[in-house]
């Protein structure tokens, strides 16, 4: 994979946390740059899920230090990393489910809404006006998501496959500028898996995006990614390229060889 540069957007320095008695991360450093599919896999429990929440800000790791887009960072919330284009989805989908697509992803939209809510209500004047330009983000998202045929559906009448991708739909209506996803294929058969992995590489080559990617499906990780940070245990055992971190052999004994 091409198209990332070598400006470090993001930089995870001797981080650390636990819950507790629990270490969940035990002293990981790793970067991300400008532009690539970073992958981050490892064996359930390794860490993954909790190095993204301190990335975007929901946990606060006892050691270490976040660097994003230059500033070092002692704590930030998630409403705050949102603002500065840190997005994400879950490994659990969270989404509206009694709205339709249409306005789950129109709740990606929020941060960006400069009207409060009253004004949105009257749908009058400037918030009128800001309301149709963002309805026209987010037509173009499902557009671009090929989800035309459910905008209007309740997302909790929709398959598990659909609603993780209106889940990214809702991120990418936040037009981030790194976007977290957690296991954002698990529970998808192969069709709607090719479809979401070319979604992800579109969202990089085509609209610049910068990914963080927790995916267990190894094929997909090792075609889509540019760079393989492997977590066992809470600890980084391996960082680099896919073709280098396949041929790892901790990395084999770890996760790759499990099950044999
Ligand atoms: N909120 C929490 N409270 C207590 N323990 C947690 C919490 N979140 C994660 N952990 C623990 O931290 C470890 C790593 O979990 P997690 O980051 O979810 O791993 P992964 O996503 O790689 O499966 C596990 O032992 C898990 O039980
Ligand atoms: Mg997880």
């Amino acid at each position: 994979m091409t198209g990332a540069s070598d400006e470090i957007l993001l930089d995870v320095e001797n981080v650390s946390l636990s819950f507790g008695g629990v270490r969940a991360i035990t002293d990981v450093s790793f970067d991300i740059r400008r532009g690539e599919i970073r992958a981050i896999i490892g064996p359930n429990g390794a860490g993954k899920t909790s190095m993204l929440n301190v990335i975007n800000g929901f946990y606060h790791p006892q050691e270490g230090r976040i660097t994003y887009r230059g500033r070092t960072r002692a704590r930030m919330k998630p409403h705050e990393a949102a603002r500065q284009g840190v997005a994400r989805t879950f490994q659990n989908v969270a989404l509206f489910k009694g709205m339709t697509t249409l306005d789950n992803i129109m709740t990606g939209r929020s941060l960006r809404m400069k009207r409060g809510l009253f004004w949105q209500a009257l749908r009058h004047g400037p918030a009128l006006a800001e309301e149709i330009e963002h309805r026209r983000v987010c037509e173009e998202i499902i557009d671009f998501l090929e989800i035309e045929h459910i905008r209007r559906t309740p997302v909790g009448a929709l398959p598990y496959g659909l609603q993780k991708r209106v889940e990214l739909g809702r991120a990418l209506a936040m037009e981030p500028e790194l976007l977290l996803l957690d296991e954002p294929m698990a529970g998808m058969n192969l069709e709607e898996k090719e479809d979401m992995s070319r979604f992800i590489v579109e969202a990089k080559l085509q609209r610049g995006m910068t990914v963080a990617l927790i995916e267990h499906d190894i094929g997909v990780v090792m075609d889509l990614s540019d760079r393989v940070l492997v977590l066992e245990y809470g600890r980084r055992i391996a960082d680099d390229v896919p073709d280098v971190v396949k041929a790892d052999p901790k990395v084999i004994d770890a996760y790759l060889g499990v099950g044999h």
